[in-house]
């Protein structure tokens, strides 16, 4: 049984941190389950990190569904939540909870994610009347972008501070069953958290909040075209892989790979046969 979004209520409720990662394919979503991950995004982040878009912007539904089948078919225990990408429930209501719907019948998640506050709230309604649920996300909202005018800290003033909360209990009034709340003050995701009865999720919004969500690639440095400022890295993969794969370009040069060991052999018989039938005599052992 998956972890569901009850359990991930009741994990506010005890007060217990809810760690929340993204994850994009088969492999690394079944380690990160096996590491205790009670929850993975299937982010729009994909289109950075995985794809090599420059912004969240050109994410397309399919290539959604794609990636939410491989990382629902690497995991057994973890909620999986997948990202409504840019442009996928913005323009009608009932485009939207399709849209939703394929997340969870096509791609196999439990959840849905989508940015955007009071103005998303009859559309959060209408998800959650149709058995769809709805994980909000405010702050810097990626697919806003072009909107807002990069990737800047949101919340700052009192007056947007304000309008924030007003946002997030819009959210939770509609039915949405957690808040991603990204670059925001430490102090206002304070507040949002203890207003509002549902888990929220930081990235980028201090240690008040009732869990924490990080990018993979962020988390075991695999990305390094640009690490913000709120990322930890646990790990250097990137130097990792770059190390081991320019030892295999230089064995492979020098003749060390592959070894004996590592090849696969013919009886002696076959090799005499095969020397006379085609002229060449072998320098391998036979086996
Ligand atoms: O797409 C994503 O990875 C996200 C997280 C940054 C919350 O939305």
């Amino acid at each position: 049984m998956r972890v569901t979004i009850r359990d991930l209520g009741e994990m506010k409720r005890r007060g217990e941190k809810i760690p929340m990662i993204t994850a994009y394919d088969y492999t690394s979503a079944k380690i990160v389950e096996e590491a205790g991950i009670p929850i993975i995004l299937v982010g729009d982040s994909l289109g950075q990190v995985v794809l090599g878009y420059d912004s969240t912007v050109p994410v397309t539904m399919d290539e959604m569904v794609h990636h939410i089948k491989a990382v629902v078919r690497g995991t057994q225990r973890a909620h999986v939540v997948g990202d409504l990408p840019f442009l996928s429930y913005h323009t009608d209501i009932a485009e939207a909870v399709r849209n939703a719907g394929r997340l969870l019948k096509e791609g196999g998640a439990q959840s849905v994610k989508l940015e955007g506050g009071r103005h998303m709230a009859e559309t959060v309604r209408s998800m959650v009347r149709s058995g769809i649920p709805v994980m909000g996300h405010l702050g810097l909202t990626p697919q806003a972008v072009n909107q807002l005018g990069g990737f800047r800290v949101q919340g700052k003033t009192s007056k947007a501070a304000v309008e924030l909360l007003e946002d997030a209990r819009a959210l939770e009034e509609a039915g949405a069953y957690a808040l991603v709340l990204e670059l925001v003050p430490s102090q206002l995701a304070e507040i949002v958290s203890e207003r509002i009865s549902i888990p929220t999720i930081g990235i980028g919004a201090g240690v008040h909040c009732d869990g924490q969500v990080q990018v993979f690639h962020d988390l075991v440095g695999l990305f390094t075209d640009f690490v913000p400022k709120h990322a930890r890295a646990y790990a250097n993969l990137a130097a990792a892989i770059r190390d081991a794969t320019s030892r295999y370009v230089g064995e492979v040069g020098d003749g060390t790979f592959p070894s004996d060991a590592e090849s696969y052999s013919m009886k002696a018989s076959v090799v005499d046969e095969l020397t006379r039938q085609t002229g060449v005599s072998t320098s391998t052992d036979s086996g």
